[in-house]
């Protein structure tokens, strides 16, 4: 894929949470993709971090009030307003989410918002109370409706101590949501199918079986397919992720409505990439009422869930099959017996635990074919995937040249 560092004027608007300690670092990852950063803070922002920090790290002057003559006089909001060619709002409070909703424009970042013709992208970041509160939610919903991009939240622990939705997604992922989709015609005419995150297997009606896994890496699979000019469907399992652009998303829940979704779709692909972390297995009785704690111990049986990937291989008219192996320990071995015995084109395997790969923004590979291996070193996922697709082009290419 080729590697395109386009330059574009991003105004990122701070708002007044405590997220704003992570925008040196969003700025400086902008700022890698090649593009140039005015930064606007709101008052409120300003209690969190300076104006000083921000303008060192965008090397731009930073403006945080409508009525400053002298800035005025160097460029007029409505011109800063219109030199933007997008505009990211990170983080963005429940007030000045409720302000942008409304319309309002009582300080210089609300009439920027107002006065542009640029795509806005907000990145909620708040308590999960205020968060998950009837009034933020429906002028989101307002804010979606009217073609404003909203990136997360991330669910997790928060700066107050609760748990829940209302993070600020990381300042890596917001600035792969505002690097602009290039797309080659490396697979272009393709269709690709890719299956992402954990599956859930209930075991009664409020628990499940289920694992770690993110969905990250499959999402960025997706994309990169996406960005090589491939037709994707995406079939996930329960993650807290936005569907990258121009892609199709199926939401599934457990392994057997995965099978059922990638059934659905697999007559049309020619490629299917499962990164998915399939559960092995489910209850093997679902519990139809909340199972009591009463026994001092509980077994619970166990059945074996549909191997995805070994019932697509079956089939007489079988895709481009691209597995994943995560493993804690002999990746390679396993990763080989799984390319063999579910006769996958290619594998792509890495090691699991001890901190690595599941729910981290980065990774590293090593992709196994039939008489071939690559390492793909640490780096993000989202770069990661742009070199699995690259590799996965040119072994579907190869093999349609073999059989042709
Ligand atoms: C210590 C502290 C932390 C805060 N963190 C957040 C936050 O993370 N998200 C949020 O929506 N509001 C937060 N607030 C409340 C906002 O700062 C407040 O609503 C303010 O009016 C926002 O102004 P602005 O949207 O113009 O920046 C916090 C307030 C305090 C005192």
């Amino acid at each position: 894929m080729k590697s395109s560092k386009p330059s574009r004027n991003i105004l990122l608007g701070i708002t007044g949470g405590i997220a704003a300690y992570k925008c040196p670092d969003l700025v400086r990852r902008l700022r890698e993709q090649g593009a140039q950063v005015h930064v606007v803070m709101t008052r409120g922002a300003r209690e969190f971090i300076t104006e000083q920090t921000l303008q060192a790290v965008s090397g731009l002057p930073v403006r945080s009030e409508l009525w400053d003559h002298a800035a005025e006089a160097a460029m007029g909001h409505i011109e800063l307003a219109r030199w933007a060619d997008e505009i990211l709002i990170a983080p963005a409070t429940a007030d000045f989410i409720a302000q942008l909703a409304h319309g309002l424009a009582g300080d210089l970042l609300s009439t920027l918002c107002l006065a542009t013709q640029a795509p806005v992208s907000i990145a909620p970041a708040m308590n999960q109370a205020m968060w998950a509160h009837p009034a933020t939610q429906a002028n989101v919903e307002l804010l979606k409706r009217r073609g404003v991009r909203v990136l997360g939240p991330a669910a997790g622990e928060q700066a107050c101590g609760d748990v829940g939705l209302g993070r600020m997604l990381e300042p890596l992922e917001l600035a792969g949501y505002m690097l602009p989709v290039q797309r080659t015609d490396l697979l272009a005419g393709v269709k690709a199918l890719v299956t992402a995150g954990p599956t859930r297997e209930r075991i009664d009606p409020v628990r499940f079986i289920t694992n770690r896994s993110s969905g990250k890496m499959g999402f960025a699979v997706a994309e990169a397919l996406y960005a090589a000019g491939a037709e994707v469907v995406l079939v996930s399992g329960p993650v807290h992720l936005m569907t990258p652009a121009g892609i199709e998303r199926m939401n599934v829940e457990s392994a057997a409505d995965m099978l059922a979704a990638v059934q659905s779709r697999i007559g049309d692909a020619q490629i299917l990439v499962a990164t998915a972390a399939v559960s092995d297995y489910c209850a093997a009785n679902v519990a139809s009422r909340k199972i009591k704690k009463s026994a001092a111990s509980l077994s619970l049986e166990l059945a074996r869930t549909p191997d995805i990937l070994a019932t697509i291989s079956a089939n007489e008219k079988r895709p481009f099959l691209v597995g994943f192996a995560a493993e804690t320990d002999d990746v390679e071995r396993n990763a080989l017996v799984k390319l063999a015995g579910k006769r996958l084109d290619m594998i792509a395997a890495n090691k699991v635990g001890d901190g690595l790969a599941f729910d981290k923004d980065d990774n590293a590979l090593t992709v196994y074919w039939n008489g071939g291996r690559q390492e793909l070193c640490l780096c993000s996922k989202r770069d990661l995937a742009g070199q699995l697709v690259q590799l996965i082009a040119e072994r579907y290419r190869a093999t349609q040249s073999a059989s042709a």
